[in-house]
């Protein structure tokens, strides 16, 4: 039986919903129920439900905001969770664990696309380093494991996920949960313009949700190095052009300004995925299909819950 861990969150719950749409059979504890952070609980439930592949999708996750204002369960945090549940596979003797990297393992000045090889070789983006320093951690506990033991630990790195069930409006929101939330607000208000920080010149990838669960069910079939394996889109957009496509599909209709005085960050974010094209893998959700998608969940769920705003 697979174990998804993390199945309520962004990922992890599509991860979840792909299995059952597969008519694979999951298990999916919740943190109520399986808290990663103690590691009795941990092997005591993997020794009892004996799962067989795990999905490693829980871990404290956020943007720059949340990211720059409470480091410490950053960094802690996530090297418990791995710490934890990497020894833990081993224990249990699972046969395969995948472990979620995030592109914010690569060097802050990376040549573009970024390609698996330029993993460790520079220095990291400030913003979010703890974070960064913990899932390079847990890449390097998977290695190390794989090298010592023979096990069969890969890890995946995604570029910036979106999809029903993310963090809208709060702290931990990212760039497009951020922005819908922000453009929804603005036209239920009927405000005349919205500001956005920056130029909107920098370039970033995103992946669907779903999109990426049904990428790593067929990853976990199909990958088995301890090389760490790009899982993008093979494309990016500009901020610009993303805004003006969010605007678009939520119907606001007023000027979209921008302050330049504000920061862009990187110029470029995107990784190489053409080692996962090479095994036969792709993505398959356009950007405006996963946009719709999103901002329908959004209304039937989170406006609503938030505001009693009907559709
Ligand atoms: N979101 C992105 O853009 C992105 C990009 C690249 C990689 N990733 C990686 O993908 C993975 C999933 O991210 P996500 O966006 O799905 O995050 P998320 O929506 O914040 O979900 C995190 C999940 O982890 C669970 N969790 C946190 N602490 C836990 C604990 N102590 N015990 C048990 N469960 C715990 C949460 O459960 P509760 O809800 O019950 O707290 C939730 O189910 C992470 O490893 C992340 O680094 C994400």
């Amino acid at each position: 039986m697979n174990l998804v861990l993390g199945g309520s969150g962004l990922v992890g719950s599509m991860l979840v919903h792909v299995h059952l749409n597969h008519g694979l059979p999951c298990l999916y504890p919740s943190s109520k129920e399986l808290n990663l952070l103690n590691y009795t609980n941990v092997l005591e439930y993997f020794l009892r439900m004996k799962p067989r592949r795990v999905f490693l999708s829980a871990a404290k996750v956020g943007g720059i905001m949340a990211n720059s204002q409470y480091p410490v369960p950053f960094i802690e945090d996530n090297l418990r969770i791995q710490l934890n549940v990497i020894r833990t596979c081993y224990e249990a003797k699972v046969d395969k664990l995948m472990f979620l990297g995030s592109s914010c393992i690569y060097p802050r000045m990376c040549d573009q696309p970024m390609r698996e090889e330029y993993f460790l070789t520079g220095t990291l983006e400030p913003t979010n380093e703890y974070y960064a320093i913990a899932k390079i951690a847990g890449i390097k506990m998977c290695q190390a494991y794989n090298k010592e033991y023979g096990t069969s630990y890969i890890s995946v790195i995604p570029p910036n996920v979106y999809g029903p069930r993310d963090h809208f409006g709060d702290v931990n929101s990212h760039v497009i949960p951020a922005l819908i939330d922000k453009i929804h607000k603005a036209k239920a208000n009927n405000d005349a313009f919205i500001v956005m920080w920056g130029t909107g010149k920098a370039c970033r990838e995103f992946i669907y949700s779903e999109d990426l669960a049904e990428i790593l069910l067929k990853v976990m079939d199909l990958y088995n190095s301890s090389e760490i394996l790009n899982t993008g889109t093979g494309y990016d957009i500009s901020v610009f052009d993303l805004v003006h496509l969010i605007a678009r599909i939520i119907g606001y209709k007023g000027e979209l300004r921008w302050d330049s005085t504000k920061p862009d960050g990187m110029p470029r974010k995107l990784v190489d995925s053409s080692r996962m094209h090479a095994i036969g893998i792709k993505a398959t959700v356009s950007l405006e299909d996963g946009l719709q998608k999103t901002y329908a969940w959004y209304l039937e769920n989170y406006a609503k819950m938030t505001t009693g705003e009907v559709k």
